[in-house]
């Protein structure tokens, strides 16, 4: 007999900016207790789907999310209890109509993801099978590569630095944990390094240093000395990956480089600076390098690029296969990142995975800035197969913990663990 949900409600829970997010609860009548809590993200997307806050300044700086509790404990729970909780699909088409807006707006996608993912987790609970092979179905699990943001820049620090996220990919590792241990080792590198130099090496929201560079291209050297330092060799082992978050300095049609005093550039020179920057470093990733508006210029970038590394759309996409699908249509991109919380359902964004996949694109899986100790991302990026994961720099408990379970998960998979470089040709994308 299939199990039923029983009981839902939720809570107000801190995120690792100590500002309020959710935690909901989901109890079904075999006895199976699950439960789940959203991120959030700070250089939000335009198009994302809503995040329901209070607006109560008297609390949280009006970030609290009591009405968001509410709406799972009086909207969201009576419509689903007695389902049955392995209908995902069925579940959160349920809470989309409920909410009836495009964007989410009236529940909330903070309450109808953390529901969703409670949900996901009781399923997986309840049939004593691990949660990422209750989410692959039938795809093709795979450990996936970290993208690990080590040194920041943009509106995340305050340097000369116009770019917001410095990444190393440990491509040339044989296993996730190892590929764990090439990044861990090249962040400690850096951070003796800085502190050599002089250089603050206090961590911002994802666990990157923030140190007071000259100039973007000073924050290239600076990680290509530590891979080496940490002894490895870079493009080999280790290689870039970027995301400049363009639209955090792009004002009135023009990128301004105001930080690094670079001046003002339009697309095609953005694009033809990114390129100078493929002759000179091992880059192989490159995400929002435009502004999440300038579908002509990602068009151009992924002209220019595309075949060399890949183009990965954030804000522009949104995790959204309406924006996914033009996106696949106009050749905008190869990649895309994903994130659970800008579309705020389990099912909507393994529709958007799934797009990717058929188009042949890259799927990198992404925590938000806001993060909790929640793990659901790591089972999430197995289940997808895409072989990328978004999580962060190798310090701060809410990052670690996610790559914790993906040892774990490797562990547990043994001789079956798969993990390949997601960049090679021919790689199951
Ligand atoms: P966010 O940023 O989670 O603050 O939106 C991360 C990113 O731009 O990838
Ligand atoms: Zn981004």
């Amino acid at each position: 007999m299939s199990p039923k949900i029983k009981r839902i409600h939720a809570m107000e829970i801190l995120d690792s900016r100590g500002n309020p997010t959710l935690r909901a609860f989901v109890t079904l009548d075999d006895g199976i207790s699950a439960s789940a809590s959203c991120p959030s993200g700070a250089s939000t997307g335009e198009h994302e789907a809503v995040e329901l806050r209070d607006g109560d300044k008297k609390r949280y700086g009006g970030k609290g999310t009591l009405q968001a509790v509410h709406n799972v404990n009086k909207t969201i729970a009576p419509a689903l209890i007695g389902m049955n909780p392995l209908a995902q699909e069925q579940i959160d088409r349920l809470m989309i109509d409920l909410d009836g807006q495009p964007n989410k707006g009236r529940l909330g996608a903070n309450v109808m993801l953390s529901v969703s993912m409670a949900v996901a987790r009781a399923a997986s609970l309840s049939l004593s099978t691990p949660l990422y092979t209750y989410l692959a179905g039938s795809r093709k699990i795979r450990l996936p590569v970290p993208m690990m943001n080590i040194l920041n820049g943009g509106k995340h620090a305050n340097n000369s630095i116009d770019f917001q996220e410095f990444m190393v990919m440990p491509l040339g590792a044989p296993t996730f944990a190892e590929a764990l241990r090439y990044g861990v080792e090249t962040f400690h590198a850096l951070k003796g390094i800085l502190s050599k130099k002089g250089h603050v090496t206090g961590v911002g929201d994802e666990g990157g240093f923030a140190p007071n560079l000259k100039s973007n291209e000073e924050a290239c050297e600076v990680i290509l000395e530590a891979i080496e330092k940490a002894g490895y060799q870079p493009g080999r082992d280790v290689a870039l990956a970027l995301d400049p978050a363009a639209s955090s300095f792009y004002e009135g049609g023009r990128y301004r480089l105001v930080k690094s005093g670079q001046g003002e550039k339009d697309a095609a020179a953005m694009n033809r600076l990114y390129d100078s920057w493929l002759q000179k470093y091992p880059l192989v990733s490159l995400e929002d390098g435009l502004a999440e508006n300038d579908w002509e210029g990602f068009q151009a970038q992924t002209r220019l690029l595309g075949t060399r590394i890949q183009i990965v759309g954030d804000d522009i996409f949104v995790t959204n296969s309406r924006f996914i699908k033009r996106g696949i249509e106009e050749k905008t991109a190869n990649a895309v990142l994903i994130k659970l919380n800008q579309i705020g359902t389990v099912t909507e964004t393994i529709e958007a995975v799934d797009l990717c996949r058929k188009a042949g694109w890259g799927i990198v899986i992404s925590h938000r800035s806001g993060e909790t100790e929640d793990t659901f991302l790591a089972d999430f990026a197995v289940a997808m197969g895409g072989g990328q994961i978004k999580t962060g720099s190798a310090c701060r408990s809410e990052r670690i913990a996610k790559y914790n379970r993906l040892l774990e998960i490797e562990a547990e998979l043994g001789a079956d663990a798969c993990f390949e470089n997601p960049m090679k040709k021919g790689s199951t994308k």
